[in-house]
């Protein structure tokens, strides 16, 4: 592949993104960027050293500060924070309440878009996921994907994927924590949650995520 291809992803939390974003990078032979990782890493040293979450400097602080490696080893993203493996950490289900905050300081998103675009300059060629990595980060990116599902079959699988981690909550409250992530992804002011106007949505319902990674597959090496 001599040219550079960015493939972005974006959607709300549970219609299968990251499974997705990892296996299309590893059938295509190109790295995969989380991007939600960096953000969540962010609110874990926040949460460390106790920094009010609400206070956007020191927040934007610690994300110019802290060196944030995502890596891809083995189908697998990595996070690396100052030296220290943090990838199970970051995904705890307090992190995941807590992370709306970075993610919604403007000052915070500077910096890590930033950094965004540095690893795509390095890497030349990656599927990127979050949020807003197509309208925002990667607006001329060559393919740009917009997963979603219905909330009943992403609360479904954002309860299996909590099981799996040995946390049990309830449907209900699955989805009442899910109904408020997808308020503030969308609602805030800078890089909220949306497609942009270029980009192909993929409901996810009723779907496998085989056969989510087979259809973009598809539509990827059709149009190269
Ligand atoms: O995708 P995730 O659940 O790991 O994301 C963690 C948090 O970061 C979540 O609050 C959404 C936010 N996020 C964002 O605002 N922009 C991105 N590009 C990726 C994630």
């Amino acid at each position: 592949m001599g040219n550079r291809l960015i493939i972005t992803i974006d959607g709300p939390a549970g219609a299968g993104k990251s499974t997705v974003a990892a296996r299309l990078a590893e059938r295509l032979g190109v790295a995969y960027l989380d991007t939600g990782a960096m953000y969540r890493a962010v609110t874990l040293v926040a949460m460390e050293k106790n920094v009010p979450l609400d206070d956007n400097t020191a927040l934007a602080r610690i994300a110019e500060q802290s060196v944030i490696d995502v890596t891809f080893e083995e189908g697998q993203s990595r996070i690396r924070l100052d030296g220290r493996e943090v990838t199970d950490e970051i995904r705890s289900p307090l992190v995941t309440e807590q992370a709306h905050y970075p993610a919604g300081a403007a000052e915070v998103r500077e910096q890590l878009v930033r950094r965004q675009r540095e690893i795509g300059r390095r890497l030349g060629s990656l599927v990127t996921e979050g949020r807003d990595q197509g309208t925002v980060v990667f607006p001329e990116a060559r393919f740009k994907f917009y997963i979603d599902a219905s909330p009943e079959c992403r609360a479904r699988r954002r309860k299996q994927q909590l099981r799996e981690q040995g946390v049990e909550i309830s449907y209900e409250e699955v989805r009442a924590a899910q109904r408020q992530r997808d308020q503030r992804d969308t609602n805030r002011q800078v890089g909220p949650l949306k497609p942009a106007e270029d980009a192909i949505i993929v409901d996810t319902s009723e779907m496998t995520l085989e056969e989510v990674v087979e259809k973009l597959y598809q539509i990827v090496s059709e149009c190269m």
